[in-house]
């Protein structure tokens, strides 16, 4: 398992707003998709290319596309889905499938209650977007169930990180990769990450 920080100036910046407390929703909203976005285009640096021939206005040539089945992109409902636009932004031909779950407040293991994801999930290279990687618990049971419905190749995108839950990945899905904007310090007592942004979910929906 690879972990990547985006350390891109940019993305730095945002992530600084974001955690804010003054941030307004729609701004908290505008960040979040913005920062998928260019997490996403990290994330599919090594997607695979063929050659294909083009007519320029001037004349042919030979230009580069995606080969194969491409991307499929896993929000983890709620929070997940404030990423999505951002991530679509890049990938426009993506299929979307949707894991709904919550962690529990007493044990913080994920609760599951819904789940929708296209059929054919072998060949494509799967995004499960979610910001927050806490305690590890939600992105590893979606890396599981993706790979129970045939994904081979699977990567996490997350906006932050705690160090817990990087551990859990690596010891749960050592083939999965991390893309986040931040690695934090470490969980609360209550399972937040610290320094963090406090519940993405609420402040992506504005509620609470
Ligand atoms: C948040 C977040 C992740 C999960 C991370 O969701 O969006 O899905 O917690 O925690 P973990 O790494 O410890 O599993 P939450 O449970 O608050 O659900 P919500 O998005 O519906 O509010
Ligand atoms: N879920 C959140 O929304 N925030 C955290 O800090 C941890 C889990």
């Amino acid at each position: 398992m690879t972990l990547h920080i985006c350390d891109h100036p940019l993305v730095q910046h945002k992530i600084a707003l974001l955690r804010a407390v003054e941030t307004s929703t729609r701004d908290f909203r505008a960040l979040s998709s913005e920062l998928a976005g260019v997490l996403a285009y990290e994330a599919t640096r090594d997607l695979m290319l063929e050659d294909v021939t083009v007519q320029t206005p001037i004349k042919e040539t030979i230009g580069r596309r995606v080969s194969g089945k491409k991307v499929g992109v896993v929000p983890i409902l709620r929070a997940g889905v404030g990423m999505l636009d951002g991530v679509l932004a890049m990938i426009p031909v993506a299929r979307v499938g949707f894991l709904g779950m919550y962690r529990d407040e007493e044990t913080l293991q994920p609760v599951s209650y819904y789940e929708k994801l296209p059929k054919d999930l072998s060949e494509r290279l799967m995004l499960i977007i979610d910001p927050m990687l806490a305690t590890g618990g939600s992105a590893s049971y979606a890396a599981t169930v993706c790979k129970e419905r045939g994904a081979h190749k699977v990567k996490l995108l997350s906006l932050l990180a705690a160090p817990e839950g990087v551990e859990r990945m690596q010891t749960d899905h050592p083939d999965v990769d991390i893309h986040v904007a931040a690695l934090d310090e470490c969980l609360n007592e209550v399972g937040y990450i610290v320094p963090g942004l406090g519940d993405a979910g609420d402040r992506l929906w504005g509620t609470r």
